[in-house]
Protein backbone atom coordinates (compact mmCIF):
# COMPACT_ATOMS: atom_id res chain seq x y z
CA UNK A 1 0.00 0.00 0.00
CA UNK A 2 1.70 3.31 -1.13
CA UNK A 3 1.10 6.65 0.83
CA UNK A 4 1.42 9.53 -0.39
CA UNK A 5 2.48 12.18 1.34
CA UNK A 6 3.69 14.25 3.56
CA UNK A 7 -0.13 16.22 4.10
CA UNK A 8 -1.51 18.40 6.51
CA UNK A 9 -5.50 19.10 7.08
CA UNK A 10 -5.81 22.75 7.14
CA UNK A 11 -9.11 22.99 9.18
CA UNK A 12 -11.17 20.37 8.14
CA UNK A 13 -14.94 20.71 8.60
CA UNK A 14 -15.53 16.77 9.18
CA UNK A 15 -13.22 14.41 11.54
CA UNK A 16 -12.83 10.95 13.11
CA UNK A 17 -10.94 10.92 15.99
CA UNK A 18 -10.21 7.03 16.92
CA UNK A 19 -7.50 5.21 18.54
CA UNK A 20 -6.86 3.53 15.54
CA UNK A 21 -6.29 4.74 12.06
CA UNK A 22 -7.58 2.36 9.12
CA UNK A 23 -4.43 1.20 8.50
CA UNK A 24 -1.32 0.02 10.83
CA UNK A 25 2.23 0.87 9.82
CA UNK A 26 4.34 -1.95 9.49
CA UNK A 27 7.79 -2.96 9.22
CA UNK A 28 8.40 -5.93 6.72
CA UNK A 29 11.29 -8.13 7.37
CA UNK A 30 13.06 -6.89 4.48
CA UNK A 31 13.43 -3.47 6.09
CA UNK A 32 10.50 -2.10 4.06
CA UNK A 33 7.80 -0.21 5.40
CA UNK A 34 4.41 -0.73 4.84
CA UNK A 35 0.56 -0.08 5.54
CA UNK A 36 -2.09 -2.96 6.20
CA UNK A 37 -5.94 -2.35 6.83
CA UNK A 38 -6.04 -2.17 10.71
CA UNK A 39 -8.07 -5.09 12.31
CA UNK A 40 -11.29 -5.19 13.83
CA UNK A 41 -15.49 -3.54 12.99
CA UNK A 42 -14.54 0.17 13.74
CA UNK A 43 -12.01 0.35 10.77
CA UNK A 44 -14.40 -1.67 8.41
CA UNK A 45 -17.06 0.17 9.66
CA UNK A 46 -15.69 4.01 9.17
CA UNK A 47 -13.99 3.65 6.17
CA UNK A 48 -16.26 4.13 3.91
CA UNK A 49 -17.62 6.71 5.61
CA UNK A 50 -14.63 8.49 5.45
CA UNK A 51 -14.44 7.67 1.94
CA UNK A 52 -17.85 9.20 1.46
CA UNK A 53 -17.42 12.13 3.47
CA UNK A 54 -13.90 13.37 3.06
CA UNK A 55 -11.96 14.85 5.61
CA UNK A 56 -9.46 14.01 8.37
CA UNK A 57 -9.03 10.94 10.59
CA UNK A 58 -7.56 11.63 13.84
CA UNK A 59 -6.01 7.71 15.30
CA UNK A 60 -2.70 6.03 16.34
CA UNK A 61 -0.58 4.39 13.30
CA UNK A 62 -0.31 1.06 15.78
CA UNK A 63 3.73 1.22 15.86
CA UNK A 64 5.19 2.35 18.88
CA UNK A 65 7.98 4.79 19.67
CA UNK A 66 7.14 6.32 15.94
CA UNK A 67 6.19 9.65 14.55
CA UNK A 68 4.77 9.60 10.70
CA UNK A 69 3.34 12.84 9.30
CA UNK A 70 -0.14 13.33 8.09
CA UNK A 71 -0.49 11.94 4.38
CA UNK A 72 -3.56 11.61 2.33
CA UNK A 73 -5.64 8.31 2.20
CA UNK A 74 -8.60 7.44 -0.63
CA UNK A 75 -9.39 11.02 -0.64
CA UNK A 76 -9.23 11.99 3.30
CA UNK A 77 -6.12 12.93 5.20
CA UNK A 78 -4.93 10.54 8.02
CA UNK A 79 -3.47 11.99 11.21
CA UNK A 80 -1.35 10.26 13.13
CA UNK A 81 -0.87 10.23 16.74
CA UNK A 82 1.88 8.68 17.95
CA UNK A 83 2.23 6.74 21.29
CA UNK A 84 5.47 5.56 23.48
CA UNK A 85 5.86 2.20 23.98
CA UNK A 86 5.08 3.07 27.29
CA UNK A 87 1.92 4.40 25.96
CA UNK A 88 0.88 1.61 24.05
CA UNK A 89 1.32 -0.84 27.57
CA UNK A 90 -0.70 1.54 30.07
CA UNK A 91 -3.12 3.39 27.92
CA UNK A 92 -3.87 0.95 25.52
CA UNK A 93 -2.95 -3.07 26.36
CA UNK A 94 -3.61 -1.61 30.47
CA UNK A 95 -6.21 0.34 30.70
CA UNK A 96 -8.37 0.42 27.61
CA UNK A 97 -7.59 -3.69 26.97
CA UNK A 98 -7.53 -4.83 30.71
CA UNK A 99 -9.39 -2.49 32.40
CA UNK A 100 -12.18 -0.89 30.49
CA UNK A 101 -13.05 -3.72 28.27
CA UNK A 102 -13.41 -6.74 30.03
CA UNK A 103 -15.46 -4.53 32.37
CA UNK A 104 -17.17 -3.38 29.56
CA UNK A 105 -18.03 -7.09 28.76
CA UNK A 106 -20.21 -8.20 31.02
CA UNK A 107 -16.78 -8.72 33.07
CA UNK A 108 -16.40 -11.79 31.77
CA UNK A 109 -12.87 -11.64 32.40
CA UNK A 110 -11.65 -10.05 35.47
CA UNK A 111 -10.61 -6.05 34.35
CA UNK A 112 -7.64 -4.86 36.44
CA UNK A 113 -7.44 -1.79 38.07
CA UNK A 114 -4.03 0.11 38.15
CA UNK A 115 -3.69 4.07 38.75
CA UNK A 116 -0.40 4.00 36.20
CA UNK A 117 -3.04 3.06 33.58
CA UNK A 118 -5.28 5.58 34.44
CA UNK A 119 -3.01 8.27 34.21
CA UNK A 120 -1.83 7.20 30.53
CA UNK A 121 -5.08 7.02 29.21
CA UNK A 122 -5.35 10.75 30.86
CA UNK A 123 -2.28 11.64 29.02
CA UNK A 124 -3.15 10.07 25.86
CA UNK A 125 -6.48 11.41 25.71
CA UNK A 126 -5.68 14.69 26.10
CA UNK A 127 -2.72 14.73 22.83
CA UNK A 128 -5.64 13.14 20.92
CA UNK A 129 -8.25 16.09 21.86
CA UNK A 130 -5.23 18.74 20.89
CA UNK A 131 -4.46 17.24 17.85
CA UNK A 132 -8.36 17.19 17.01
CA UNK A 133 -8.30 20.65 18.45
CA UNK A 134 -5.82 22.21 15.81
CA UNK A 135 -7.04 20.25 13.19
CA UNK A 136 -10.42 20.84 13.31
CA UNK A 137 -11.79 24.20 11.04
CA UNK A 138 -14.31 26.99 12.89
CA UNK A 139 -17.52 25.00 13.88
CA UNK A 140 -16.66 21.57 12.56
CA UNK A 141 -18.53 18.43 13.30
CA UNK A 142 -15.94 16.29 15.24
CA UNK A 143 -16.60 12.58 15.83
CA UNK A 144 -15.26 10.80 18.44
CA UNK A 145 -14.70 7.18 18.75
CA UNK A 146 -14.86 4.25 21.09
CA UNK A 147 -14.01 3.17 24.77
CA UNK A 148 -9.81 4.66 24.09
CA UNK A 149 -11.47 8.23 24.12
CA UNK A 150 -13.76 8.55 26.61
CA UNK A 151 -11.99 11.43 28.23
CA UNK A 152 -11.68 13.30 24.41
CA UNK A 153 -14.82 15.04 24.14
CA UNK A 154 -14.51 16.95 27.40
CA UNK A 155 -11.56 17.57 26.54
CA UNK A 156 -11.93 18.89 22.88
CA UNK A 157 -14.89 21.11 24.14
CA UNK A 158 -12.66 22.82 26.66
CA UNK A 159 -10.04 23.29 23.73
CA UNK A 160 -12.92 23.81 21.33
CA UNK A 161 -16.42 25.22 22.16
CA UNK A 162 -17.28 26.20 18.51
CA UNK A 163 -17.06 22.13 17.19
CA UNK A 164 -19.77 19.91 17.10
CA UNK A 165 -18.64 16.91 19.26
CA UNK A 166 -19.98 13.74 18.70
CA UNK A 167 -19.01 10.21 20.58
CA UNK A 168 -20.07 6.41 19.48
CA UNK A 169 -19.36 3.48 21.53
CA UNK A 170 -18.57 0.29 19.79
CA UNK A 171 -18.99 -2.15 22.50
CA UNK A 172 -21.45 -2.27 25.56
CA UNK A 173 -21.97 0.12 28.24
CA UNK A 174 -22.49 -1.57 30.76
CA UNK A 175 -24.96 -1.45 33.73
CA UNK A 176 -24.65 0.67 37.07
CA UNK A 177 -23.73 -2.72 38.91
CA UNK A 178 -21.15 -2.96 36.62
CA UNK A 179 -19.89 0.31 36.17
CA UNK A 180 -19.13 1.40 39.78
CA UNK A 181 -16.59 -0.70 40.44
CA UNK A 182 -14.65 1.83 38.35
CA UNK A 183 -12.43 3.41 40.66
CA UNK A 184 -12.32 6.11 37.93
CA UNK A 185 -16.02 6.47 37.08
CA UNK A 186 -17.07 10.04 37.31
CA UNK A 187 -14.26 10.75 35.09
CA UNK A 188 -15.20 8.91 32.65
CA UNK A 189 -18.98 9.75 32.54
CA UNK A 190 -17.85 13.95 32.68
CA UNK A 191 -15.87 13.02 29.53
CA UNK A 192 -18.44 11.45 27.69
CA UNK A 193 -21.15 13.96 28.79
CA UNK A 194 -18.30 17.11 27.08
CA UNK A 195 -19.94 15.61 23.70
CA UNK A 196 -23.43 17.24 22.51
CA UNK A 197 -24.69 13.35 21.20
CA UNK A 198 -23.06 10.20 22.86
CA UNK A 199 -24.32 7.02 20.38
CA UNK A 200 -24.66 3.82 22.08
CA UNK A 201 -24.86 -0.02 19.89
CA UNK A 202 -28.50 -0.74 22.16
CA UNK A 203 -30.94 1.53 23.76
CA UNK A 204 -29.87 -0.59 26.70
CA UNK A 205 -26.40 1.59 26.57
CA UNK A 206 -28.29 4.87 26.83
CA UNK A 207 -30.34 4.19 29.14
CA UNK A 208 -27.68 2.33 31.59
CA UNK A 209 -25.68 6.05 30.78
CA UNK A 210 -28.28 8.07 31.66
CA UNK A 211 -29.21 6.12 34.84
CA UNK A 212 -25.44 6.56 35.32
CA UNK A 213 -25.06 10.29 35.07
CA UNK A 214 -28.13 11.13 37.57
CA UNK A 215 -26.93 8.60 40.24
CA UNK A 216 -22.96 9.42 39.80
CA UNK A 217 -23.27 13.85 38.64
CA UNK A 218 -24.77 16.38 39.44
CA UNK A 219 -26.30 17.00 36.00
CA UNK A 220 -29.82 16.47 35.59
CA UNK A 221 -31.53 14.17 33.26
CA UNK A 222 -34.44 14.62 31.40
CA UNK A 223 -35.87 11.92 28.56
CA UNK A 224 -32.50 10.94 26.69
CA UNK A 225 -30.65 13.80 27.78
CA UNK A 226 -28.22 15.14 30.31
CA UNK A 227 -28.54 18.93 31.14
CA UNK A 228 -24.48 20.06 31.28
CA UNK A 229 -24.14 23.07 33.61
CA UNK A 230 -20.28 23.81 33.29
CA UNK A 231 -18.43 27.33 31.51
CA UNK A 232 -21.78 27.78 30.66
CA UNK A 233 -24.54 24.69 29.63
CA UNK A 234 -25.19 22.23 26.78
CA UNK A 235 -27.32 19.33 26.51
CA UNK A 236 -25.71 16.06 25.74
CA UNK A 237 -28.13 13.75 24.26
CA UNK A 238 -27.70 9.73 24.40
CA UNK A 239 -29.82 7.43 21.97
CA UNK A 240 -28.69 4.04 20.35
CA UNK A 241 -27.49 3.93 16.95
CA UNK A 242 -26.89 0.53 16.13
CA UNK A 243 -24.31 0.10 13.64
CA UNK A 244 -23.54 -1.66 9.96
CA UNK A 245 -21.59 -2.22 7.47
CA UNK A 246 -21.37 -1.14 3.64
CA UNK A 247 -23.90 -4.09 2.68
CA UNK A 248 -23.60 -3.62 -1.26
CA UNK A 249 -19.65 -3.30 -1.41
CA UNK A 250 -19.52 -6.50 0.73
CA UNK A 251 -22.28 -7.98 -1.98
CA UNK A 252 -20.79 -6.62 -5.01
CA UNK A 253 -17.22 -8.30 -3.76
CA UNK A 254 -18.81 -11.76 -2.92
CA UNK A 255 -20.36 -11.56 -6.88
CA UNK A 256 -17.66 -10.81 -8.39
CA UNK A 257 -15.61 -13.27 -10.77
CA UNK A 258 -12.66 -13.13 -8.79
CA UNK A 259 -14.62 -14.02 -5.21
CA UNK A 260 -16.13 -16.94 -7.27
CA UNK A 261 -13.44 -18.26 -8.29
CA UNK A 262 -11.56 -18.19 -4.64
CA UNK A 263 -14.46 -19.91 -3.06
CA UNK A 264 -14.20 -22.54 -6.00
CA UNK A 265 -10.78 -23.17 -5.38
CA UNK A 266 -11.06 -22.85 -1.27
CA UNK A 267 -13.68 -25.89 -2.19
CA UNK A 268 -11.09 -27.79 -3.53
CA UNK A 269 -8.58 -27.05 -0.90
CA UNK A 270 -11.32 -28.21 1.67
CA UNK A 271 -12.09 -31.71 -0.39
CA UNK A 272 -15.19 -30.82 -1.23
CA UNK A 273 -17.36 -31.54 1.92
CA UNK A 274 -21.35 -31.24 1.99
CA UNK A 275 -21.44 -28.99 4.58
CA UNK A 276 -19.07 -26.22 5.73
CA UNK A 277 -19.35 -24.32 9.10
CA UNK A 278 -17.64 -21.12 9.54
CA UNK A 279 -16.41 -18.63 12.41
CA UNK A 280 -14.61 -15.67 11.78
CA UNK A 281 -12.94 -13.30 14.64
CA UNK A 282 -10.76 -11.24 16.40
CA UNK A 283 -9.00 -13.61 18.44
CA UNK A 284 -10.43 -12.44 21.36
CA UNK A 285 -11.78 -13.90 24.64
CA UNK A 286 -15.33 -12.24 24.51
CA UNK A 287 -16.02 -14.37 20.69
CA UNK A 288 -16.72 -17.48 22.80
CA UNK A 289 -14.58 -19.38 21.08
CA UNK A 290 -13.66 -21.97 23.63
CA UNK A 291 -17.24 -22.44 23.79
CA UNK A 292 -17.73 -22.73 20.24
CA UNK A 293 -15.16 -25.09 19.46
CA UNK A 294 -16.13 -27.51 22.58
CA UNK A 295 -19.82 -27.71 20.86
CA UNK A 296 -18.44 -28.65 17.43
CA UNK A 297 -16.10 -30.88 18.97
CA UNK A 298 -18.68 -32.55 20.62
CA UNK A 299 -20.59 -32.73 17.71
CA UNK A 300 -17.94 -34.53 15.96
CA UNK A 301 -17.27 -36.50 18.60
CA UNK A 302 -20.62 -37.86 18.91
CA UNK A 303 -21.11 -38.45 15.35
CA UNK A 304 -23.75 -36.45 15.12
CA UNK A 305 -21.76 -34.14 12.34
CA UNK A 306 -19.93 -36.38 10.47
CA UNK A 307 -16.05 -35.52 10.44
CA UNK A 308 -15.56 -37.04 7.01
CA UNK A 309 -18.46 -35.02 5.27
CA UNK A 310 -18.51 -31.91 7.10
CA UNK A 311 -15.73 -28.80 8.05
CA UNK A 312 -15.67 -26.41 10.61
CA UNK A 313 -13.47 -23.65 9.01
CA UNK A 314 -12.42 -21.62 11.51
CA UNK A 315 -10.32 -18.31 11.15
CA UNK A 316 -9.36 -15.83 14.15
CA UNK A 317 -7.07 -12.25 13.43
CA UNK A 318 -4.56 -11.92 16.00
CA UNK A 319 -5.25 -9.53 18.13
CA UNK A 320 -3.83 -7.58 21.48
CA UNK A 321 -1.36 -10.40 21.53
CA UNK A 322 0.88 -8.71 24.84
CA UNK A 323 -2.06 -8.43 27.03
CA UNK A 324 -1.77 -11.82 29.09
CA UNK A 325 -5.40 -13.11 28.82
CA UNK A 326 -5.49 -13.10 25.16
CA UNK A 327 -2.39 -15.46 25.24
CA UNK A 328 -3.86 -18.09 27.15
CA UNK A 329 -7.29 -17.64 25.01
CA UNK A 330 -4.30 -18.69 22.25
CA UNK A 331 -2.85 -21.31 23.37
CA UNK A 332 -6.44 -22.91 25.16
CA UNK A 333 -7.55 -22.46 21.45
CA UNK A 334 -4.32 -24.37 20.04
CA UNK A 335 -4.61 -27.16 22.26
CA UNK A 336 -8.41 -27.52 22.41
CA UNK A 337 -8.27 -27.72 18.42
CA UNK A 338 -5.42 -29.83 18.46
CA UNK A 339 -7.04 -32.42 20.75
CA UNK A 340 -10.06 -32.52 18.69
CA UNK A 341 -8.35 -32.90 15.45
CA UNK A 342 -6.30 -35.92 16.80
CA UNK A 343 -9.26 -37.93 18.01
CA UNK A 344 -12.01 -36.83 15.93
CA UNK A 345 -12.21 -38.36 12.04
CA UNK A 346 -9.86 -40.16 9.86
CA UNK A 347 -6.46 -39.55 8.76
CA UNK A 348 -7.03 -36.93 5.73
CA UNK A 349 -8.34 -33.83 6.32
CA UNK A 350 -9.28 -33.01 9.90
CA UNK A 351 -12.72 -31.88 10.97
CA UNK A 352 -11.86 -28.28 12.50
CA UNK A 353 -9.46 -26.30 9.91
CA UNK A 354 -8.02 -23.41 12.02
CA UNK A 355 -6.01 -20.44 10.75
CA UNK A 356 -5.18 -17.88 13.32
CA UNK A 357 -4.76 -15.66 10.53
CA UNK A 358 -5.85 -12.34 8.86
CA UNK A 359 -6.90 -12.21 5.17
CA UNK A 360 -7.92 -10.62 2.82
CA UNK A 361 -11.66 -9.32 2.73
CA UNK A 362 -11.78 -11.17 -0.94
CA UNK A 363 -10.82 -14.11 1.17
CA UNK A 364 -13.56 -13.69 3.96
CA UNK A 365 -16.19 -13.20 1.21
CA UNK A 366 -15.39 -16.69 -0.75
CA UNK A 367 -15.67 -18.28 2.87
CA UNK A 368 -19.23 -16.72 3.65
CA UNK A 369 -19.99 -17.41 0.06
CA UNK A 370 -19.54 -21.23 0.71
CA UNK A 371 -20.60 -21.34 4.47
CA UNK A 372 -23.54 -23.61 4.63
CA UNK A 373 -23.37 -22.25 8.96
CA UNK A 374 -22.09 -19.37 10.37
CA UNK A 375 -21.03 -19.68 13.95
CA UNK A 376 -21.22 -16.16 15.58
CA UNK A 377 -21.64 -17.01 18.88
CA UNK A 378 -20.06 -14.10 21.39
CA UNK A 379 -20.03 -14.18 24.75
CA UNK A 380 -21.00 -10.33 24.79
CA UNK A 381 -20.61 -8.24 21.83
CA UNK A 382 -21.75 -4.60 21.08
CA UNK A 383 -22.56 -5.51 17.55
CA UNK A 384 -21.16 -8.37 15.49
CA UNK A 385 -20.51 -6.78 12.18
CA UNK A 386 -19.46 -10.69 11.33
CA UNK A 387 -22.56 -11.84 11.52
CA UNK A 388 -23.99 -8.65 9.12
CA UNK A 389 -20.96 -9.12 6.79
CA UNK A 390 -22.03 -13.12 6.11
CA UNK A 391 -25.68 -11.90 5.22
CA UNK A 392 -24.56 -9.39 2.50
CA UNK A 393 -22.21 -11.85 0.65
CA UNK A 394 -24.00 -15.40 1.12
CA UNK A 395 -25.50 -15.86 -2.14
CA UNK A 396 -26.70 -19.63 -1.64
CA UNK A 397 -30.25 -19.58 -0.60
CA UNK A 398 -29.97 -21.44 2.23
CA UNK A 399 -27.24 -20.53 4.42
CA UNK A 400 -28.40 -20.37 8.00
CA UNK A 401 -26.96 -18.02 10.80
CA UNK A 402 -26.35 -19.05 14.55
CA UNK A 403 -26.36 -15.58 16.74
CA UNK A 404 -25.84 -15.26 20.18
CA UNK A 405 -28.19 -13.31 22.57
CA UNK A 406 -25.48 -11.81 23.82
CA UNK A 407 -24.79 -9.65 20.51
CA UNK A 408 -25.91 -6.87 19.58
CA UNK A 409 -26.89 -8.06 16.15
CA UNK A 410 -29.34 -10.19 17.65
CA UNK A 411 -31.76 -7.09 18.09
CA UNK A 412 -32.04 -6.47 14.50
CA UNK A 413 -31.10 -10.39 13.33
CA UNK A 414 -34.23 -11.68 15.11
CA UNK A 415 -34.68 -14.56 11.89
CA UNK A 416 -31.27 -16.12 13.32
CA UNK A 417 -30.84 -19.52 14.95
CA UNK A 418 -30.28 -17.68 18.53
CA UNK A 419 -28.12 -19.57 21.21
CA UNK A 420 -27.00 -18.70 24.67
CA UNK A 421 -22.93 -19.79 24.36
CA UNK A 422 -23.03 -20.28 28.30
CA UNK A 423 -25.40 -23.41 27.27
CA UNK A 424 -23.60 -25.87 25.64
CA UNK A 425 -25.87 -28.39 25.14
CA UNK A 426 -28.47 -25.55 23.82
CA UNK A 427 -25.98 -24.34 21.51
CA UNK A 428 -24.94 -27.89 19.75
CA UNK A 429 -29.12 -28.37 19.62
CA UNK A 430 -29.15 -25.08 18.03
CA UNK A 431 -26.07 -25.49 15.52
CA UNK A 432 -28.09 -29.09 15.00
CA UNK A 433 -31.13 -27.39 14.00
CA UNK A 434 -29.44 -24.79 11.55
CA UNK A 435 -27.82 -27.56 9.67
CA UNK A 436 -30.79 -29.81 9.51
CA UNK A 437 -33.70 -27.38 8.84
CA UNK A 438 -35.51 -27.48 5.79
CA UNK A 439 -34.73 -25.74 2.85
CA UNK A 440 -37.86 -23.89 2.92
CA UNK A 441 -37.53 -22.55 6.50
CA UNK A 442 -33.60 -21.52 5.94
CA UNK A 443 -34.32 -19.76 2.51
CA UNK A 444 -37.30 -17.97 4.50
CA UNK A 445 -34.86 -17.04 7.37
CA UNK A 446 -32.12 -15.92 5.26
CA UNK A 447 -34.63 -13.86 3.05
CA UNK A 448 -35.43 -11.57 5.16
CA UNK A 449 -32.53 -11.26 7.62
CA UNK A 450 -30.37 -10.18 3.92
CA UNK A 451 -33.24 -7.57 3.67
CA UNK A 452 -32.58 -6.08 7.41
CA UNK A 453 -28.82 -5.45 6.13
CA UNK A 454 -28.97 -4.65 2.83
CA UNK A 455 -31.71 -2.17 3.91
CA UNK A 456 -29.94 -0.72 7.12
CA UNK A 457 -26.21 -0.37 6.32
CA UNK A 458 -23.41 2.08 7.27
CA UNK A 459 -24.24 5.09 5.13
CA UNK A 460 -27.94 5.15 6.85
CA UNK A 461 -26.21 4.87 10.68
CA UNK A 462 -23.40 7.52 9.94
CA UNK A 463 -26.39 9.70 7.97
CA UNK A 464 -28.94 9.19 11.44
CA UNK A 465 -26.38 9.96 13.83
CA UNK A 466 -24.72 13.02 12.08
CA UNK A 467 -27.93 14.49 11.15
CA UNK A 468 -28.87 14.64 15.15
CA UNK A 469 -25.76 15.60 15.86
CA UNK A 470 -26.30 18.75 13.44
CA UNK A 471 -29.86 18.90 15.17
CA UNK A 472 -28.31 19.17 18.63
CA UNK A 473 -24.45 20.69 18.36
CA UNK A 474 -23.17 23.83 18.92
CA UNK A 475 -24.45 26.71 17.28
CA UNK A 476 -21.46 29.51 16.49
CA UNK A 477 -23.74 31.69 18.69
CA UNK A 478 -23.59 29.31 21.41
CA UNK A 479 -19.93 28.65 21.43
CA UNK A 480 -19.24 32.77 21.66
CA UNK A 481 -21.73 32.65 24.42
CA UNK A 482 -19.28 30.34 25.83
CA UNK A 483 -16.41 32.08 25.83
CA UNK A 484 -12.73 31.17 26.63
CA UNK A 485 -12.51 28.03 28.73
CA UNK A 486 -9.24 26.73 30.67
CA UNK A 487 -7.67 23.85 28.92
CA UNK A 488 -6.69 21.87 31.81
CA UNK A 489 -8.37 18.70 32.70
CA UNK A 490 -6.44 16.29 33.97
CA UNK A 491 -7.94 14.97 37.52
CA UNK A 492 -5.78 13.89 40.42
CA UNK A 493 -8.31 12.00 42.61
CA UNK A 494 -10.00 8.80 42.28
CA UNK A 495 -14.04 10.43 42.39
P1 LIG B 1 -14.67 -6.49 16.58
O1 LIG B 1 -14.94 -5.06 16.26
O2 LIG B 1 -14.78 -6.81 18.02
O3 LIG B 1 -13.39 -6.98 16.02
P2 LIG B 1 -16.71 -7.25 14.57
O4 LIG B 1 -17.33 -8.57 14.26
O5 LIG B 1 -17.67 -6.13 14.67
O6 LIG B 1 -15.83 -7.41 15.89
O7 LIG B 1 -15.68 -6.88 13.43
C1 LIG B 1 -14.61 -7.73 13.10
C2 LIG B 1 -14.03 -7.30 11.76
O8 LIG B 1 -12.80 -7.97 11.60
C3 LIG B 1 -14.91 -7.70 10.59
O9 LIG B 1 -14.93 -6.67 9.63
C4 LIG B 1 -14.24 -8.97 10.05
O10 LIG B 1 -14.38 -9.15 8.66
C5 LIG B 1 -12.79 -8.72 10.40
N1 LIG B 1 -12.11 -10.02 10.63
C6 LIG B 1 -12.41 -10.94 11.55
N2 LIG B 1 -11.60 -12.02 11.44
C7 LIG B 1 -10.78 -11.76 10.42
C8 LIG B 1 -9.70 -12.48 9.82
N3 LIG B 1 -9.31 -13.67 10.25
N4 LIG B 1 -9.06 -11.87 8.79
C9 LIG B 1 -9.42 -10.64 8.36
N5 LIG B 1 -10.43 -9.92 8.89
C10 LIG B 1 -11.09 -10.47 9.92
O1 LIG C 1 -15.04 -1.79 18.85
C1 LIG C 1 -14.23 -2.86 18.65
C2 LIG C 1 -12.76 -2.56 18.66
O2 LIG C 1 -12.30 -2.60 19.93
C3 LIG C 1 -12.29 -1.26 18.08
O3 LIG C 1 -12.30 -0.15 18.91
C4 LIG C 1 -10.92 -1.65 17.72
O4 LIG C 1 -10.33 -0.81 16.79
C5 LIG C 1 -11.10 -3.05 17.19
O5 LIG C 1 -12.10 -3.60 17.98
C6 LIG C 1 -9.86 -3.91 17.16
O6 LIG C 1 -9.12 -3.87 18.34
P1 LIG C 1 -7.68 -3.22 18.43
O7 LIG C 1 -7.78 -1.84 17.87
O8 LIG C 1 -7.35 -3.26 19.88
O9 LIG C 1 -6.79 -4.10 17.59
Amino acid sequence: MEKTGPSSTQGATFLVVANRLPVDRIVREDGEVDWKTAPGGLVTALEPVMKQRGGAWVGWHGAPDEKVEAFEHDGYTVEPVPLSAQEVEEYYEGFSNATLWPLYHDAVAFPEYHREWFDAYQRVNQRFAERAAEVAADGATVWVQDYQLQLVPRMLRELRPDLNIGFFLHIPFPPLELFQQLPWRRQILEGLLGADLVGFQMPGGSSNFLRLVRRRTEHKVERDRAIVKRNGHHECVARAYPISIDSKSFSDLAQSEETKAEAEALLEELGHPSMIVLGVDRLDYTKGLRQRVRAMGELFAEGKLNPDDVVFLQVATPSRERVDEYRKLRDDIDLLVGRINSQVGGVGRPPIVYRHQSFPRSTLAAMYLLADVMLVTPLRDGMNLVAKEYLACHTGRDGALVLSEFAGAARELRQAYMVNPYDLDGMKEAIMHAATDTTQNKRRRLRSLKKQVAENDISKWADRFLSDLDDHGQSPDKAKALGDNSPSLIFTDGE
